[in-house]
């Protein structure tokens, strides 16, 4: 009898579920959990859509943090004698992180439709990169969600981006008026270089409708690739030039063998005359309409 009754108690206190049960320190409750953590930082998370509890898709209020942290019974008990506290299955951040892959499958198991369609095999799935180098899950506002906070945290990798970024043409990043993923999904896509349309163009389109055509008169290049003339990011030329004119129509038209012959005086070293007239012209003064024309003569893109 004294025998049983022992047993009970034992079990009782050897196994963290049934004293749960009684309601003191139950995992699933996230008061379990902001009893110890409850600094700002960490309860930030009650007020996101995470911590929406009438939100059933959230979980928070079925499983409490575990719905991210997953499994925390014996994080969240009392840790055997001697021994140090053990770790929630998932850690995000810190010495102790868990693999990138637990990390992520923590938030794909909620996550896969929607914008984090093509998450699987994409550039930073490949390379990596757990969603929460991005998503700050705690955080009031997730600052990548916002035009003005985004930059930044790519910034943080890309310092390519960065340097162009303040360079003299820029797309208006830095200022806040439009964010890198107005034209890339950095969680995936079916286009290049995690564009989000599926082409070059088709992404400049999106804005520069303008652009798109059909011309009475098209110019090939501006056809088949955009980022031919223009670089995306930041250039130290003008309007996101990859380089001034005349280099840069020079990289494809002979321009010393130009027609407007009536131009060439006397040749200069290596050069006829007509070049440095028009090198001092730029081309596109009288080639004005260098993405393609509608005007019935408009055939060498004049007007
Ligand atoms: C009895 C107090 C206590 C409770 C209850 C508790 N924690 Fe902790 N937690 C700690 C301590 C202490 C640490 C720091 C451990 C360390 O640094 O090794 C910690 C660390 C963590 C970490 C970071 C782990 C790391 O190694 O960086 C996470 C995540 C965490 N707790 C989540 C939770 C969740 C989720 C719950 C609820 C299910 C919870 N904790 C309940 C005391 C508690
Ligand atoms: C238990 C399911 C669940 C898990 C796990 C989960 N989420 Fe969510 N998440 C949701 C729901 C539900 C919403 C609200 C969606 C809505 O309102 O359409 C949401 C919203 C979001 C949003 C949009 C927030 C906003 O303010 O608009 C982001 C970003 C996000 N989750 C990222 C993550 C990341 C990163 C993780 C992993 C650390 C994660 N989620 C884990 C269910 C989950
Ligand atoms: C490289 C940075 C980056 C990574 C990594 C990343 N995200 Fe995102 N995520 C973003 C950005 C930026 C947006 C906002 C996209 C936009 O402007 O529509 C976003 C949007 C979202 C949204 C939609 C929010 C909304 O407003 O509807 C969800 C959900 C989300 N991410 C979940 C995830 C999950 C889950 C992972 C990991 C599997 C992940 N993200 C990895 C940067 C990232
Ligand atoms: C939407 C998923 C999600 C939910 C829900 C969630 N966390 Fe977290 N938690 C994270 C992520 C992601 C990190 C990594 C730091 C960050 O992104 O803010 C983290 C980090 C932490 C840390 C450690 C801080 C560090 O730097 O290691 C603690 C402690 C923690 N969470 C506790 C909690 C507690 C307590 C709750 C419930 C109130 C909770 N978490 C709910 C996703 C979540
Ligand atoms: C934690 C580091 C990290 C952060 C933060 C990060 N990236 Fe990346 N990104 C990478 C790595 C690593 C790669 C793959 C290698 C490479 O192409 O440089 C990559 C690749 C890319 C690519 C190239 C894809 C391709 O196929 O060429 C784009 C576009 C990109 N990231 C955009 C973003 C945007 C936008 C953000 C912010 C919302 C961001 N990244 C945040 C690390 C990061
Ligand atoms: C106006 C549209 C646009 C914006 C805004 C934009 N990108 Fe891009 N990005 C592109 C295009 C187009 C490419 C592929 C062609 C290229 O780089 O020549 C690209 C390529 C990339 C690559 C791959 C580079 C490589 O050489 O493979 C990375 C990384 C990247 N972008 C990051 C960013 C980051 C970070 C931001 C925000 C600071 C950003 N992009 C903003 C259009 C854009
Ligand atoms: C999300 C909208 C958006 C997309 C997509 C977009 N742009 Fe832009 N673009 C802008 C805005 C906004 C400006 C600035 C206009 C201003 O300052 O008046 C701009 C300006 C420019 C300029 C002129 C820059 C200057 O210094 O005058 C060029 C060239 C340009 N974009 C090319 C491109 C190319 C090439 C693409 C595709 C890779 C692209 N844009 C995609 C919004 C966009
Ligand atoms: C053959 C080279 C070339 C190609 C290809 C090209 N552009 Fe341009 N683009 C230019 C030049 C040169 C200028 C400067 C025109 C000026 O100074 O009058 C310019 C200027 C611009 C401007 C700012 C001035 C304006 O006209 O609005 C935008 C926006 C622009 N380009 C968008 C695009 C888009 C979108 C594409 C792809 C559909 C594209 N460009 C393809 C050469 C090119
Ligand atoms: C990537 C190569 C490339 C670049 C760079 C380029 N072009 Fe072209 N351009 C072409 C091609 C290809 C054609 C079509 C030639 C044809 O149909 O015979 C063309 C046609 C033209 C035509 C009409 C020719 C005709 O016979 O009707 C003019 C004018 C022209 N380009 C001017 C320019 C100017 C000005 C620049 C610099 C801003 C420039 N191009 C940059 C490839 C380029
Ligand atoms: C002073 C005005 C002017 C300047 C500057 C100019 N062009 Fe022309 N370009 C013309 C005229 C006019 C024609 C038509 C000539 C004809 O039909 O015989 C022409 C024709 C062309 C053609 C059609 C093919 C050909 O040779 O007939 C190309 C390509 C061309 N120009 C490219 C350029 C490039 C590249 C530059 C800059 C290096 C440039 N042009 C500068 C006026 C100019």
């Amino acid at each position: 009898m004294l025998k049983s009754i022992l047993l009970t108690l034992a079990i009782l206190f050897a196994t963290p579920q049934l004293v749960f049960a009684q309601g003191q320190s139950d995992p699933k409750e996230v008061k379990t959990c902001t009893n110890c953590h409850d600094t700002p930082a960490v309860l930030g998370v009650l007020h996101t859509a995470h911590g929406v509890k009438a939100d059933t898709r959230t979980k928070i209020g079925e499983e409490g943090c575990q719905s991210c942290h997953g499994e925390s019974t014996a994080h969240a008990g009392r840790p055997p004698e001697g021994q140090p506290r053990p770790k929630p299955a998932v850690v995000f951040s810190g010495p102790a992180a868990s693999p990138v892959a637990e990390r992520n499958k923590a938030c794909s198991g909620c996550h896969q439709g929607g914008e984090v369609v093509h998450w699987a095999g994409s550039a930073h799935d490949t390379a990596d990169v757990p969603c929460s180098a991005c998503h700050a899950s705690h955080k009031t506002q997730d600052p990548v969600l916002g035009k003005t906070t985004q930059a930044p945290i790519c910034f943080t990798c890309h310092a390519e981006q960065r340097a162009a970024a303040v360079k003299p043409s820029h797309h208006p990043v830095t200022e806040g008026v439009m964010s890198c993923s107005d034209c890339h999904n950095p969680m995936g896509s079916t286009g290049p270089h995690l564009l989000r349309a599926d082409t070059v163009n088709d992404t400049c389109y999106g804005c520069h409708d303008e652009k798109r055509g059909p011309f009475l008169w098209e110019h090939a290049p501006v056809t088949e690739d955009c980022t031919i003339c223009h670089t995306p990011h930041g250039s130290v030329q003008p309007t996101l030039l990859k380089q001034r004119a005349p280099y840069l129509c020079e990289n494809c038209h002979n321009s010393s063998a130009h027609s407007s012959q009536p131009l060439s005086g006397a040749n200069l070293p290596g050069r006829p005359q007509a070049a440095r007239q028009l090198v001092l012209h730029g081309c596109v003064n009288c080639h004005s309409e260098v993405h393609g024309s509608n005007h019935p003569s408009g055939i060498r893109m004049g007007r």
